[in-house]
């Protein structure tokens, strides 16, 4: 367990590496690597919640299956989420059923009030031990001006058949001016859950492989799937479950989503926490639920959000959820802590469907928007009909070519706000002070080249290319979580250059020459 690390009255120090307690609470799986070329009916690329998911109910329907995952499956944003079970996006009904029309709002309602009953099933069916519980779960405003937008979303969701009632209190220990809760909601430990669902998915022709990063993708009569180590994955349909899609195939998926960046922490109070899942509708996000844990009762504290690449000061995220923690409740640890980042769409609903309309066995599922339990597990849903029967009922609301003016208009500012990063970045500033204190990082240039360098707590110096290996933006450094992070689509690098998130996948230029350089300019 990370050392406690709340102090009252103090800032917090917020040196130990970010820890998120799904992946603390559970060893991590050990699969083999990729070995050999093979060939199944379906390759799915990428271990999160969408590729297990999927990969179990295809297997289900009888076919061969191999999931293929870069890193430990679940590790991801999976393992960083919050992990509540809800068709409660925050306020997303009424602005659903406005932009998009009644019947897609109707389909979004079903696929994630769906993606709850298959959650329950599966943990019921093979006894999962996975925290598993039914909790209300409310949006609340504080704020006079969010009264109407919840009427609004009581009004669109009793249309759509939510069960779901108007409040003007809740169980938290602070008034609000208005309030919205769903029934027949949940929460539960992802990484239990879908660990033992992953423990479905070999024999009989399928199969799991970690540690195989896929990078490249050819579609022809079915499709291959190229692992860097040269193996290949043969297949009639591939679905890219990668997070950020690996493999663009002409969708321009790179101009359609944005990555957005948020924080929880998890703190220990003296309160009982009470039962349900709580979100605000304004902003600074504040989101709560809690987690039974072997040392009682954890309170997960999320919120704070910013664009990749974009958060300045990344500590002070973290500082506010525990000072928001402190005024709520009687806080006596802050015993994990860690940040998640998620694929946004210009108009905020999944993509999930054909890659493009001309590749008729490539699939991708992304876009989640910060509800990836509900959206991931209907989107596998959707796959599996989609590859099975060749349809399902809430596909045209997920459609990945979809048009809505919405959607048009998000597109011009998001990619407007590219434009500006990936030419600001180039000019912006190089710090003149060569000294470097122990855990920080600097833009320096050594023969005409910029160069982030990082000083580890032990003093050694790392440095890297910073020019992200996607489409060349400048990278930023995020104090946080010790990375180099891009602010046109969100690739992350660790401080030695190894990629962290997509869409680059290769990773930037180590530069040990000159970061000699650097420690020599440092104690000279
Ligand atoms: Fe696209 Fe960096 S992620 S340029």
């Amino acid at each position: 367990m990370e050392t406690g690390v709340f102090m009252e009255g103090k800032k917090n120090d917020f040196r130990d590496p970010p820890s998120p307690y799904w992946l603390a609470s559970i060893a991590a799986t050990d699969y083999p690597d990729l070995d050999r070329d093979i060939s199944v009916d379906v390759a799915i690329v990428g271990g999160g919640i969408v590729g297990i998911t999927a990969a179990y109910l295809l297997k289900e329907e009888g076919l061969k299956v191999a999931v293929i995952e870069a890193d430990r499956i679940l590790q991801g944003t999976t393992g960083h989420s919050t992990a509540k079970i809800t068709s409660q996006h925050g306020l997303i009904y009424a602005r659903l059923q406005k932009e998009m029309g009644e019947e897609l709002a109707r389909q979004y309602a079903d696929a994630n009030q769906s993606a709850i009953g298959l959650i329950a099933e599966l943990s019921r069916k093979h006894h999962i031990d996975c925290d598993f519980s039914w909790r209300p779960a409310y949006v609340f405003t504080q704020s006079e001006r969010y009264i109407t937008d919840i009427e609004d979303e009581a009004r669109v969701a009793a249309q759509l058949g939510i069960e779901a009632e108007y409040l003007r209190e809740i169980p938290l220990p602070f008034a609000v001016q208005a309030a919205l809760r769903f029934d027949g909601q949940a929460q539960f430990h992802p990484v239990k859950f879908l660990q033992a669902l992953a423990e479905k998915i070999p024999g009989q022709g399928s199969a799991i492989f970690e540690q195989t990063a896929a990078v490249h993708l050819e579609e022809a009569d079915g499709a291959v799937v190229v692992a860097r180590n040269g193996h290949k994955v043969t297949a009639s349909r591939v679905i890219i479950a990668s997070h950020y899609p690996f493999f663009d195939g002409g969708g321009l998926y790179f101009s359609r989503i944005y990555q957005d960046r948020s924080y929880i922490v998890a703190v220990k109070i003296r309160e009982a926490f009470p039962e349900g899942t709580f979100i605000n509708a304004e902003s600074p996000t504040r989101s709560l639920r809690s987690q039974n844990d072997e040392n009682g009762e954890l309170v997960l504290v999320a919120g704070e959000h910013h664009k990749s690449g974009h958060g300045g000061n990344t500590d002070t995220y973290y500082q506010n959820l525990v000072d928001f923690a402190a005024q709520t409740f009687t806080v006596e640890d802050v015993l994990y802590r860690w940040s998640t980042q998620d694929c946004m769409t210009v108009d905020g609903v999944p993509y999930v469907g054909n890659l493009t309309p001309q590749s008729p066995h490539i699939y991708v599922a992304t876009g989640f928007g910060k509800w990836g339990i509900t959206n991931g597990t209907a989107a596998a849903m959707v796959l599996k009909d989609l590859i099975v029967k060749g349809d399902n009922p809430w596909a045209q609301v997920y459609n990945p070519a979809r048009l809505t003016l919405p959607s048009v208009k998000s597109w011009f500012i998001q990619n407007a706000h590219v434009a500006k990063d990936l030419i600001t970045g180039k000019l912006q500033g190089l710090q003149e002070n060569t000294e470097i204190p122990r855990g920080e990082a600097r833009l320096v240039e050594i023969d005409g080249q910029r160069i982030g360098a990082y000083r580890d707590e032990e003093g050694q110096v790392h440095c890297v290319d910073t020019t992200c290996t996607h489409l060349g933006c400048e990278l930023r450094w995020n104090a946080a979580e010790k990375s180099w992070d891009c602010p046109c689509h969100g690739s992350r690098f660790t401080y030695e250059g190894e990629n962290v998130e997509g869409p680059a996948f290769l990773p930037l230029h180590h530069l040990e020459e000159e970061a000699n350089q650097v420690e020599a300019r440092i104690f000279s």
